[in-house]
């Protein structure tokens, strides 16, 4: 065991501050990475606050992150993907059971025994898992990702978390050339959505609540913009979508967005708002409309969709801030206030 530098939160409503943490000293298949850039995910203020109470209970103190890159600074034994001084990634994900018809289909984030990045039962040292707001984090290979060459690191942190949950279900739902594909809410994934599904070829509109988000949606590769809160901007849209993503973080009404879809469209949410919403039968039955939901993605998919961002110089556009700044961060999360992608410089907690 080794101490490492950390920021946690000690309660739902305290801030976060720098705190020391006990990492486990990498076992044989365990690949221990100095984090040089984590993102914020809107995940991990939902977390850090216990907004999720009702599905997951945070445990505390709570370290967040889980949008990690970084150098390799040592292996086990028997790691053979990674070597000392190789950059390294690591999402959502730390472990499974790797048994389960889930995992042997490459579906580890519907593992029902999947260890979150943070505030999940670690095996290894017990209490929690603490995630990437830290100065390093060790990590069994099998669920450590190979970063592409060449990519701008700060921005490919995001891409553990934000690039694969938009990636995943667009692959899923065939997204292509001649879809037309809706993205509703530009923050994190929402921006990434829209270089996703730009760079598959669809016809892309973007749905948001900022007026002042128009230009850059265009520039990130939306072919059209809608302000969500004009009426005749949302009906032109009407019968008309083959696949949406919803990535809003509060509650908001989806029935908006069911009836643009045209017969057999669906609307993937994966924006996970702590309160239900609610959904009228109608806007599902009458175009045999679908609605359904998405959870990250598998260790494999997540390796491709950081492939394919290799291939098509994709990363997140970010403001890369200092650890002492994640207070302010989470309090501009909460008023959209993020263009778009907030990605933490990890030289910043030496400091502490
Ligand atoms: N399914 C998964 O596996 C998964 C993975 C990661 C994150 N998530 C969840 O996805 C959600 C989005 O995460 P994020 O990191 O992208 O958050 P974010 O950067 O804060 O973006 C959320 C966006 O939603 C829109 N929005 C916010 N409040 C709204 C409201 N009251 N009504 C309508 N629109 C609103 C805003 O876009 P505009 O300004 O354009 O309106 C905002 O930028 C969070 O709930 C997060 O927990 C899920
Ligand atoms: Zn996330
Ligand atoms: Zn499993």
């Amino acid at each position: 065991m080794y101490k490492a530098k950390a920021y946690s939160a000690a309660s739902a409503t305290s801030p976060l501050a720098s705190t020391v943490i006990s990492r486990r000293d990498p076992t044989e298949n365990d690949v221990q990475i100095e984090i040089l850039f984590c993102g914020i995910c809107h995940s991990d203020l939902h977390t850090a606050r216990n907004e999720w109470s009702e599905v997951m209970a945070t445990t505390y103190p709570c370290v967040p992150g889980h949008e990690i890159v970084g150098r390799v600074t040592k292996v086990g034994s028997a790691v053979t993907k990674f070597k000392p001084g190789d950059l390294a990634a690591v999402g959502c994900m730390v472990d499974s059971d790797r048994t389960c018809p889930e995992c042997r289909a490459g579906q580890e984030q519907y593992c029902p025994n999947v260890i979150l990045t943070y505030s999940f039962p670690d095996k290894h040292l017990g209490g929690v898992t603490y995630g990437g707001y830290s100065d390093s984090i060790v990590v069994d290979e099998r669920f450590v990702l190979r970063v592409p060459s060449g990519i701008d690191l700060a921005g490919a942190a995001p891409l553990l978390c934000a690039g694969i949950t938009t990636y995943s279900p667009m692959r899923h739902w065939c997204v292509s050339k001649g879809k037309k594909v809706g993205v509703v809410g530009l923050g994190g994934l929402g921006h990434m959505a829209v270089k996703f599904a730009d760079a598959l070829g669809a016809h892309v509109v973007v749905f948001t609540t900022s007026p002042g988000k128009k230009d850059d949606a265009l520039r990130l590769g939306a072919d059209e913009v809608a302000v969500s809160r004009n009426s005749d901007e949302m009906q032109k849209h009407t019968d008309s979508f083959d696949f949406i993503v919803d990535a809003v973080s509060a509650d908001h009404d989806i029935n908006a967005y069911i009836n643009l879809l045209k017969r057999d469209g669906n609307i993937t949410l994966v924006g996970a708002p702590a309160k239900p919403l609610s959904v009228g039968a109608f806007g599902l039955l009458l175009r045999r409309r679908s609605l359904s939901g998405s959870l990250i993605g598998g260790i494999a998919e997540t390796q491709e969709m950081l492939n394919f961002c290799g291939q098509h110089n994709i990363t997140s556009d970010v403001e890369v801030i200092p650890i002492q700044k994640i207070n302010e961060a989470y309090e501009r999360l909460l008023k959209s206030d993020v263009k778009y992608r907030f990605s933490i410089d990890m030289a910043s907690l030496k400091a502490e």
